[in-house]
């Protein structure tokens, strides 16, 4: 049986992408959450940060946005006020601002919006699947994982079929910064300054700017006004409206946030139903409960964003450690979904755990995951679909990880299929 056990040595940088190439260095988020839950780390050429790894920790502050704000970045790497203010949406701002615009597009995105999609979610399943197995052996990341999201994305905000393979791959440049597989732009190693005020530095963002301008251009032709791009358009409560700068971040943030993330769910899943063939028989023989709880076992298992930033807003202890105001804080779920405190067993896959308290979707705090309904039933449908057709899926080659100390995830996973 192959052991899902981390190999890091227990002490990764973990400001360093490269930490994170055979996957996220879980004895170091082990030993941190045991001898040392809040964490110094220094970064190369920036500022250091904190690191917070304990779940309860990560439940208290994440819900403090008072203390630990959004409002001056959520990545680990430094802004100055001229690059938050350019590259912010509001995902990058504290309540009420973040909730006043957050409450125009909640409903689009909610548990019964997205339950209609369902069909259409199952379509596109059916014809990945369909191409995939017909194949035999495949890349499950590029051939199945990769395909699903942002062809329902693209439904959901109306764009154009034919562009969907740019804007997957917009996504991956702007998201996947720090893979060179990804980016010649890779932001840690060459000079990204030129594009210092686009959405993760990358020239990408400029891309998708003139996109998403040309995309509302033509809806209005069209006479085109419910969707969602529309709804974050619309005046808030005190008539406020988002600047355009706002509107275009906030469109690369869903083609940066809905492409990838659920792709390494479903990368991950693949992975251990690869690998653990008794996953397979038990989904295969799941009933509607099983279904209910497997997906949110799958997302924990993988935490495919393994943390956000925040800044201190004023000096405060945790820990015995003295957290400075405008410190960089970071909450690393990605660790909590593994804390032995939390979870029993928080390595392995238990498809029936119930409750299951994983903060993937940043449960807890004003920003939980405005798409998590949508990941969930992308997740669940691709793996029923999945389960339907196959007998076993083997692994028939190394897998390899994104580099990425900000996104975990399997890029490449070369499987075979028997019936
Ligand atoms: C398994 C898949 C996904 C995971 C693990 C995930 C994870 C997260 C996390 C951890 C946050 C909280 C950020 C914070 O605390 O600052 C978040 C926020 C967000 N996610 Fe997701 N996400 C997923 C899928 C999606 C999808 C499919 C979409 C869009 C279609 C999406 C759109 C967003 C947006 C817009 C926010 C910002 C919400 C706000 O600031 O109020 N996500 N996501």
């Amino acid at each position: 049986m192959t052991s899902f056990a981390p190999t890091d040595d227990g002490h990764a940088d973990l400001s360093s992408h490269d930490s994170f190439l055979a996957g996220a260095p879980h004895n170091t988020f082990a030993r941190l959450r045991r001898e040392e839950p809040l964490a110094w780390s220094e970064m190369d050429g920036g500022r250091g940060f904190w690191s917070v790894t304990r779940h309860h920790d990560i439940l208290e502050l994440n819900r403090n946005f008072e203390l630990l704000s959004s409002a001056q970045g959520i990545r680990m790497e430094d802004q100055t006020r001229e690059e938050y203010l350019a590259r912010r949406t509001f995902q990058e701002t504290d309540p009420p601002e973040h909730s006043r615009t957050r409450v125009l597009v909640a409903k689009a995105f909610s548990k019964p919006v997205v339950a209609q999609f369902e069909i259409q979610i199952k379509e596109i399943c059916d014809s990945i699947l369909d191409a995939a197995i017909e194949s035999g052996s495949f890349d499950a990341v590029k051939d199945v994982a990769r395909q699903l999201p942002m062809r329902m994305l693209g439904r959901i905000l109306g764009t154009p079929e034919r562009d969907l393979d740019w804007l997957v791959e917009k996504g991956d440049q702007l998201i996947a910064n720090a893979d060179p597989e990804f980016t010649k732009h890779v932001v840690d190693r060459a000079d990204t300054d030129a594009y210092r005020l686009m959405p993760f530095r990358s020239p990408a963002g400029a891309e998708l700017f003139d996109y998403a301008k040309a995309l509302m251009r033509e809806k209005d032709k069209r006479g085109e006004t419910g969707g969602v791009l529309h709804l974050i358009l619309q005046p808030d409560m005190h008539g406020n409206v988002i600047s355009e700068l706002e509107f275009r971040n906030f469109f690369c943030l869903l083609v940066a946030a809905g492409n990838d993330t659920t792709r390494y769910s479903i990368a991950a899943s693949l992975y251990a139903l690869a690998n653990r063939p008794e996953l397979l028989a038990e989904l295969r023989n799941g009933d509607a409960q099983l279904w209910e709880t497997a997906p949110d076992e799958f997302i924990r298992w993988a935490s495919p964003t393994m943390h956000f930033r925040r800044t201190a807003t004023r000096d405060f202890d945790l820990h015995g450690k003295q957290v400075k105001a405008g410190d960089k804080v970071l909450l690393w779920f990605v660790s909590a979904n593994r804390d032995e405190m939390a979870f029993d067993d928080p390595f392995e896959l238990n498809l029936k755990r119930t409750p299951n308290r994983h903060v993937a979707f940043g449960q807890g705090g004003p920003h939980i995951c405005l798409g998590m309904w949508l990941a969930r039933l992308e997740v669940k449908i691709l793996l029923q679909e999945l389960v339907k057709r196959i007998g076993a899926i083997e692994q028939t080659g190394p897998h390899e990880f994104l580099r990425s100390n900000f996104i975990g995830g399997i890029k490449r996973l070369p499987v075979k299929i028997h019936h």
